[in-house]
Order: structure tokens, then C-alpha cells, then sequence
């Protein structure tokens, strides 16, 4: 006997012009993006109902179409009607006004809809969906103690830089942590720090902020600017450049960042405390600044 699947909420979303309740959406079993994975996707944060860093979350959503060869049907201003009404509404369906709780809005394009066949047909209409969701943030308890990662291998594609939908990588490499009972999974291509299965990876050693190169191996995640311009003001050297293993296994602190991680120091990597002194194995004076400037720049 077959489970029947969980229940999706009356939510709107919106799905080719048109907004719907979430669970009676529906789309061709065609669709490009159910037969190959051939789409691409963002997570853009909004706090108190504003959209945080949209712009530049749209900038990365135009780059990942342009790789793919997908028309970006909508101007950036239309995106941001659509986003917005979602925030609205999602709020309004909780009972919250939009302003209390935050949210995530989640956006998605596929090629569109054909017979199947491998090239990057041209000429089709773009799937369009998104929606919103209340924001799942860290706890009190993980911020105050940090979080324990585990390392493997990346054996992802080397096209890590597009958004892509494509995500049974990054799904096999969330559950090496899961089965380990961690937060997230940090990979290293050969002997070099790529990212985490859906963060970025940073480290910090003698007060100076470390990321790996904006290239094909990683995402640029959006918090990868913000970090770099919380850095700048607050007068800590930032620099993207290879790090290796063993420069990760010695770091001061390791941070993770997302959409919906913020900034989140790893205080135990492979069941090892991260750091050194009376900082090991416990967050470090730099995640505390970060953390705490990025909590500006969301109230801003
Ligand atoms: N993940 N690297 C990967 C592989 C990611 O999937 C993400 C985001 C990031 C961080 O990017 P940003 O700072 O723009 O959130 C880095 C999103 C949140 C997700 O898949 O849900």
C-alpha cells in the first residue's frame, strides 16, 4: 500500500501569469524541468515583508538563464510585483500581517514543455512558478553553540555556478550530513574547499575573512557580496582565493552562509572542534561581527 503524499497548503503561488492556491497548481508532465532538471531557481530572503538584496538575486537568476540558453520572460520589475504579491499574500493566508514573520520566495524557471529530447530546444515557452514560505531560520540554541559539519568529496558537476534545478548532487551530499546526524556537508574538490551542499564555506584565520574563487566550482551565493561589504566597513581583510584541507582543518572559525542560514559558524567539522584556545570549538569574535552587521543590513 502506498502512502498518499502530505498535504500542500492553500498558499497562492504563482504559476504561468496566474496565482493559485499551491496545491491545486499543476504543471505538464512534459515539462522540461520534471524530465531533465533543465531549469533554474532562487531563494530570495524578505524581511518585515521586504524583499532583501532582490536586485542582485535577479542579476544572478539572469545569468543563470543566460548559461542555459532560457529567455528570461519577465522584466525584473514584474519579478518583483509577483514577489511582493506573494509576500502579501503568503502573510495574509498565516493570519501575520506581511511585516512579523519572514519569509522566503521561491522562484523557478524551466525550459518549458516538449517531447522528450536532449537538446537545449529553442523557441518554448519558460514554466514559470514561485511562491512564498515562512523563513526557517537557524535556532537560538545553534547560533549560540554552532553547528557540526562533515567533509566529503565533491563529486558534483562543473557547473556549480548555475542555479540550476538540477540538484541531485547537492541532494546526495545533504544526506552524507543528515545520515551523520550534522547541519551540512562541506566539500573539497581534490584538496580544495569548494562550498557546502546548499551554503557557501568561509573561513577565517588571524582575523582575516577566507572564501574560495568566484568560478565554475562554487555558487556565488548573494551573501557572498554582502559579506565581502560587511567586511570592508568593519575593517576586516576579505579575500577569495584556494583554500586548502588542511587550511580549513587549521581555520580560527569556519562560517556557512545562505538565504536562510545568514551567516552560521561550524564549531565541529568530522566531530573535531573547530578553532583554537578558549574559541574552540565555540563561535569566534568574527561570525559575532558578521552576524551581527548582517542583522543590520536586514533591518536597514
Ligand atoms: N542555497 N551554494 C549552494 C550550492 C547553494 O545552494 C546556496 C543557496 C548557496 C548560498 O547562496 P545564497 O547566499 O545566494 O543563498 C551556496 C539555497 C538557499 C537553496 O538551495 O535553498
Amino acid at each position: 500500500m502506498t502512502t498518499p503524499p502530505p498535504s500542500l497548503p492553500d498558499t497562492p503561488c504563482y504559476l504561468n501569469g496566474e496565482f493559485t492556491p499551491l496545491k491545486d497548481a499543476k504543471i505538464s508532465v512534459m515539462d522540461r524541468g520534471f524530465i531533465f532538471g533543465d531549469g533554474v531557481y532562487e531563494v530570495v530572503p524578505a524581511y518585515g515583508g521586504r524583499l532583501f538584496r532582490f536586485e542582485q538575486h535577479m542579476a544572478r537568476l539572469e545569468r543563470s538563464l543566460a548559461e542555459l540558453r532560457i529567455p528570461n520572460p519577465m522584466t525584473r520589475a514584474e519579478w518583483q510585483a509577483v514577489a511582493q504579491k506573494l509576500v502579501a499574500a503568503h502573510a495574509q493566508s498565516t493570519g501575520a500581517p506581511a511585516e512579523s514573520g519572514d519569509q522566503i520566495v521561491y522562484i523557478q524557471l524551466s525550459r518549458g514543455v516538449a517531447m522528450r529530447d536532449h537538446p537545449m530546444l529553442p523557441g518554448l515557452t519558460p514554466t514559470v512558478f514561485a511562491m512564498a514560505n515562512a523563513m526557517k531560520l537557524p535556532s537560538a540554541q545553534q547560533r549560540e553553540a554552532g553547528v557540526a559539519c562533515v567533509t566529503a568529496n565533491d563529486f558534483r558537476w562543473e557547473k556549480a555556478h548555475i542555479k540550476s534545478t538540477s540538484l541531485l548532487g547537492a541532494v546526495f551530499a545533504r544526506q552524507i550530513s543528515v545520515d551523520a546526524g550534522a547541519v551540512e556537508t562541506v566539500m573539497f574538490r581534490g584538496e580544495h574547499l569548494s562550498e557546502a551542499s546548499s551554503s557557501n564555506v568561509w573561513i577565517v584565520k588571524d582575523g582575516k575573512v577566507m572564501g574560495p574563487p568566484k568560478d565554475n566550482l562554487v555558487l556565488e551565493g548573494i551573501r557572498f557580496g554582502l559579506i565581502e561589504e560587511i567586511c570592508r566597513a568593519a575593517g576586516i581583510p576579505f579575500e577569495l582565493r584556494r583554500i586548502t584541507r588542511a587550511e580549513v582543518l587549521a581555520a580560527d572559525e569556519i562560517l556557512l552562509s545562505s538565504a536562510t542560514k545568514e551567516v552560521l559558524p561550524v564549531t565541529q567539522l568530522d566531530g573535531q572542534p573547530v578553532g583554537h584556545g578558549l574559541e574552540k570549538g565555540r563561535p569566534g569574535p568574527i561570525y559575532a561581527k558578521l552576524y551581527a552587521q548582517y542583522q543590520r543590513a536586514t533591518q536597514a
